[in-house]
């Protein structure tokens, strides 16, 4: 299971890297506006602090096919490894994937909110597909359609792996875990979420009270 941070704040991204097992960070046009950083630095400072393993997801931003691929081409060109260009399934999109997966370009299908049209990007040769989970429920069981994709591309033996994408709540991640999803990009709010817990602080300062009044030290030795 890879988990990837769907974020470009570079302090959360620090933060979470440090604390967790991270593959790597989605952006899109909205993450990047977030950062008040021109895109250009944004990008060049996500491509210095990650490590040459972990996975950046970049998306393209023209719509038209000649600007997606355009577009597809510069963000593969941004690092020797591991860059990812995203990719929005429009019909301009998918057209776009199947031209840039024939040049060896790495694709991440975006903005999926069906089933069906994430499993004719991977058809198109998509490495991963990112469906968004929360934005999926507000049409309807966007849990259960992600796994109905997962479904698909294991009946059809397709190799595209599922990036889900958009979640809002920890229950959204822990139900596509438990699934067996192969990827998930949680944004730092969430994250925070499955992180801290609060019943582990009581039960860590229970301890400490207990030891402290036994043993009158706060150490395990002497
Ligand atoms: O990568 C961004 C994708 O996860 C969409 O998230 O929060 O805009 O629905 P959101």
């Amino acid at each position: 299971m890879e988990l990837i941070l769907d974020t470009a704040d570079l302090n959360a991204i620090k933060e979470y890297d440090e604390l967790l097992t991270v593959s790597g960070v989605t952006t899109n046009p909205s993450i990047i506006t977030k950062t008040g950083k021109e895109p250009e630095t944004a990008l060049a400072e996500l491509i210095d602090y990650l490590r040459p393993e972990q996975k950046l997801f970049v998306q393209t931003v023209q719509t038209t096919v000649e600007g997606i691929v355009e577009e597809a081409r510069y963000i593969a060109s941004l690092r020797p490894e591991n860059m990812y260009a995203k990719i929005p399934v429009t019909r301009e999109g998918l057209r776009a994937i199947k031209l840039v997966k024939q040049e060896g370009i790495k694709v991440l299908a975006t903005s999926i909110y069906s089933p069906d049209t994430g499993f004719l990007a991977a058809m198109n040769g998509a490495d991963y597909l990112a469906p968004y989970v929360n934005r999926m429920c507000n049409f309807g069981d966007g849990v259960g359609q992600v796994i109905d994709l997962q479904r698909m591309l294991t009946v059809h033996g397709l190799p595209t792996k599922i990036v889900a994408a958009s979640f809002k709540s920890v229950q959204q991640v822990h139900d596509l875990i438990v699934a067996g999803i192969e990827a998930v990009t949680v944004p730092p709010e969430v994250l925070k979420n499955m992180v801290d817990h609060p019943g582990t602080p009581i039960a860590v300062d229970e301890f400490s009270v207990a030891w402290e009044q036994a043993y009158g030290r706060s150490t395990l030795r002497a």
